[in-house]
């Protein structure tokens, strides 16, 4: 069935050939997982950007498929291309678009005008003219009809930003209960605003509200999505929780692109960020990921209220298009499962892999404890390319006698000169991935590089992490979850080779657990 060329992912998502970008239009119904993904249905870099098609019962096994919204004109002379947007299931008709009692699944994505033209509708749209539309499907997501005789349904954008007409995009549209209202969060990218329309029926659209800038505001904002949690053990508070991404202008450290969030309120108008999530003069974020790979997250839509699964795009724009994989290009991170906890007294985002990975995870795992390991290498058995690590150990002072980091070696030649570092900095409070001798990191001179995360200890003094490895990235989730690094790597095939590392002496009361995954193809 293939899926095992060199650096193909084998529990991640990743289609079968050419090019993927930001997943698109995530959505839970009838028991099917969909995922929709920018694609290009003609080649492996960006370009006659459609909407490609995955579907799954559990998160983790996918089928791909046929492409959902083929860019208009393809191959000869595209005319509309098919951006991020998002997709819900209209349970009560609004829209009218369902017929003989079948639930209207409703697209909302962003169309891109590469030409000045009269559209079917009589809106006329200028070249390159970035604009909200919507499609329908009656079988499940297979066939999409676009709405041609109204489409765009967000023309131009509200007054006074009409001067934005080529970066206004992604939009997120969600049923908010309360009002008994669609809702669509899109961004107007490069002021780093965020203007959210409301609707009764999906086709028409009133602007009611705008955030931002506030935060990172580095590059463009894209990719917005907006959802509602209970705070774990506080079930009377429900917060809202924004997402969005920024290109370039990830975290520190990171070249590109990258993630950041607000958690607030939102009223069915307005979405308003809690103070202590809003930072002066824009010098700090809530950085969703610390690593380079993690963009363009997207929330399930259809999950029970409360439920919210991420699902990221794992590559990066600064080297997007040139990373080393054939014949498709890029890969989803896991389905991540969120939730809200309070943390040193503030409310805090935890992030935790959706569960459906033990379905493709060995039975038995390899587990080992050292009361302490000493300074130097310690050899671990191979646990090959694909496997999940759980490694906790004792936190200390920097100024006592033990380790100044702590690591684990995964993806090494017999030789360790090529490997993937994944540990703790015991002096700056840092989790990293050190990607610097990776394997192949030829193709762009940013990417050996080295990441970091801050995390403090548990409650007991110890630092946990959880971390995914697969055929060509790494995704680190650092103690409840409440930090993640995420990073492509490109390792030779027979690197399959691991060690502990403990720097400038001893790490104490280690626990290690290495579970092999297989593939779920
Ligand atoms: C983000 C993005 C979106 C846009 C899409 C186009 O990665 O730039 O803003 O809709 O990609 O493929």
């Amino acid at each position: 069935l293939g899926y095992t060329e060199p650096y193909r992912p084998q529990y991640h998502f990743s289609p079968k050939e050419n090019w993927m970008n930001d997943p698109s239009g995530l959505l839970y119904h009838s028991g099917t997982y969909h995922l929709f993904f920018q694609y290009n249905p003609g080649g492996s870099a960006w370009g006659n950007m459609s909407w490609g098609h995955a579907t799954s019962r559990d998160l983790i096994h996918w089928d791909e498929r046929p492409v959902a919204l083929l860019a208009r004109g393809y191959p000869d002379t595209v005319t509309e291309m098919y951006f991020t947007g998002s997709a819900v299931a209209d349970v009560n008709n609004t829209s009218g678009f369902g017929v003989d009692g079948k639930v209207p699944l409703v697209a909302m994505y962003t169309s891109m005008y590469p030409v000045a033209q009269d559209l079917p509708s009589g809106k006329h749209v200028r070249a390159e003219q970035q604009s909200q539309s919507i499609a329908y499907s009656l079988d499940e997501g297979e066939t999409w009809t676009t709405y041609d005789a109204e489409n765009p349904v967000i023309h131009n954008p509200p007054s006074p930003y009409e001067d934005e007409f080529i970066n206004f995009r992604d939009p997120f549209v969600f049923w908010h209960d309360d009002t008994q209202k669609w809702i669509s969060v899109t961004v107007v990218a490069a002021i780093h605003k965020i203007l959210i329309f409301s609707s009764d029926n999906l086709k028409e659209w009133s602007f009611i509200s705008e955030f931002g800038p506030y935060n990172a505001v580095g590059g463009v904002w894209e990719c917005a999505n907006l959802f509602q949690m209970p705070v774990e053990g506080d079930p009377s508070t429900k917060k809202w929780v924004l997402v969005l991404g920024l290109n370039p202008g990830g975290p520190p450290g990171t070249v590109g692109s990258g993630t950041q969030y607000f958690i607030g309120d939102f009223d069915g108008t307005t979405f308003k960020a809690d103070s202590d999530n809003v930072y002066p003069d824009n010098k700090s974020a809530n950085w969703m990921d610390f690593g380079p790979d993690f963009y363009a997250a997207a929330s399930y839509n259809g999950l029970p209220d409360g439920e919210v699964i991420q699902i990221a795009w794992m590559n990066n724009w600064q080297y997007g298009a040139l990373i080393p994989t054939s014949p498709w290009r890029s890969a989803m991170s896991v389905p991540r499962h969120l939730s809200l906890k309070t943390v040193n007294e503030k409310v805090t985002l935890l992030q935790q892999p959706q569960q459906s990975w033990r379905t493709v995870a060995d039975h038995k795992a390899a587990k080992h404890s050292w009361k302490s390991v000493s300074e130097g290498t310690t050899s671990l058995d191979s646990p090959g390319k694909a496997f999940k690590i759980d490694l906790s150990f004792a936190d200390h002072d920097s100024d006592d006698s033990l380790a100044s980091t702590f690591a684990i070696a995964v993806r090494a030649s017999s030789d360790f000169k090529q490997e993937t570092l994944m540990g703790y900095n015991f002096t700056s409070k840092e989790m990293f991935v050190d990607r610097q001798h990776s394997g192949d990191v030829s193709f762009d001179k940013t990417f050996a590089s080295l990441y970091h995360a801050p995390l403090s200890a548990s409650a007991d003094k110890r630092i946990n992490l959880q971390v995914f490895v697969d055929w060509s990235s790494v995704e680190v989730l650092g103690g409840q979850g409440e930090v993640s690094l995420t990073a492509q790597i490109f390792p030779e095939e027979s690197a399959t080779e691991a060690q502990l590392v403990s720097t400038d002496g001893a790490t104490h009361d280690v626990r290690l657990q290495i579970t092999g995954m297989s593939s779920s193809h």
